[in-house]
């Protein structure tokens, strides 16, 4: 984990330092201070994702400002999910809407989604606006599903609580892997990095679920106890679908350590 970690660290910080730059143009806006305060906790997997994914592809293009779109989606995400949840913590702080207001909290995802506007219209492949929109749209829809199912608080289907995970959480990792192939001028291996993406969010969530399942607030803990068992295998079997996507690429360090991310996410969560 920690050998890992230290491997990633250069990719995290051409994430930090393309989310430093895209920032630069907004330092007069009363956003600015609240979010990159924000920002600073986030481990980065899914923009570094998308840097190794279209390093795999061959590395031509330019892949650094959708990064920082995917991350800039994630922390609109995250803000937005704390504030639905009353969510008073987050990565070990107060949540965004206990620093900054509801209101705040609400506008913070408006200004976001204009930056990854100006992020999408810098690339001509206009494939990359498409895909930002995809995720941005979908993940709007688990999050409403979540809330319609909570409310509900019946018990859920294992279909239930997939669905949620696949628009939720795995959307978004399919979009960055996806990016990085489509980014590199690799459409024919979209497909299959998405595929890597997708099983990876999958499995994330699911353990991530797993490992702090119980929690009153949280969609897991309308799964059935008896359906416990099959999700923890249902993560094995979806790691080894990502691994599956990876293998069109040719052998590369950034496709071996997007197989120990992939490793990783099954063993414990990030
Ligand atoms: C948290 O994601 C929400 C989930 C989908 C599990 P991360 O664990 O990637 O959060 P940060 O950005 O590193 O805090
Ligand atoms: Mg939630």
């Amino acid at each position: 984990m920690e050998r890992l970690l230290k491997s990633l660290e250069p990719y995290a910080k051409r994430v930090n330092e393309a989310l430093d730059e895209l920032m630069a143009q907004e330092k007069d806006s009363l956003f600015f201070n609240p979010l990159m305060k924000f920002m600073r906790g986030g481990k980065r997997v899914r923009p570094i994702i998308l840097l190794l994914s279209h390093e795999a592809c061959g590395g031509k293009g330019n892949p650094e400002p959708a990064a920082v779109a995917i991350e800039l989606i994630h922390t609109a995400s995250l803000i937005h999910d704390d504030l639905i949840d009353g969510d008073v913590e987050r990565r070990g702080k107060n949540a965004f809407h206990v620093d900054n207001g509801k209101e705040m909290a609400i506008l913070a995802a408006d200004f976001i989604l204009a930056l990854v506007l100006r992020v999408a219209s810098m690339y001509e492949n206009k494939q990359v606006g498409e895909v930002l929109s995809w995720a941005s749209k979908r993940m709007a829809e688990g999050e409403l599903l979540e809330v319609r199912l909570m409310r509900e608080g019946e018990p859920i289907s294992l279909d239930d609580y997939l669905k949620v995970l696949e628009l939720k959480t795995a959307t978004l990792f399919e979009a960055s892997s996806r990016l990085g192939a489509i980014i590199a001028g690799r459409v024919d291996l979209a497909d299959n990095m998405a595929s890597y993406g997708r099983y990876l969010g999958l499995a994330y969530q699911i353990k991530d679920d797993l490992l702090d399942w119980g929690g009153e607030r949280e969609l897991s803990s309308l799964v059935r106890e008896g359906d416990l068992g099959f999700l923890s295998e249902l993560a094995d079997n979806f790691i080894e679908k990502a691994f599956r996507g990876l293998e069109p690429l040719e052998d590369s360090e950034a496709k071996e350590k997007l197989r120990k991310i992939a490793e990783f996410a099954v063993k414990r969560s990030f």
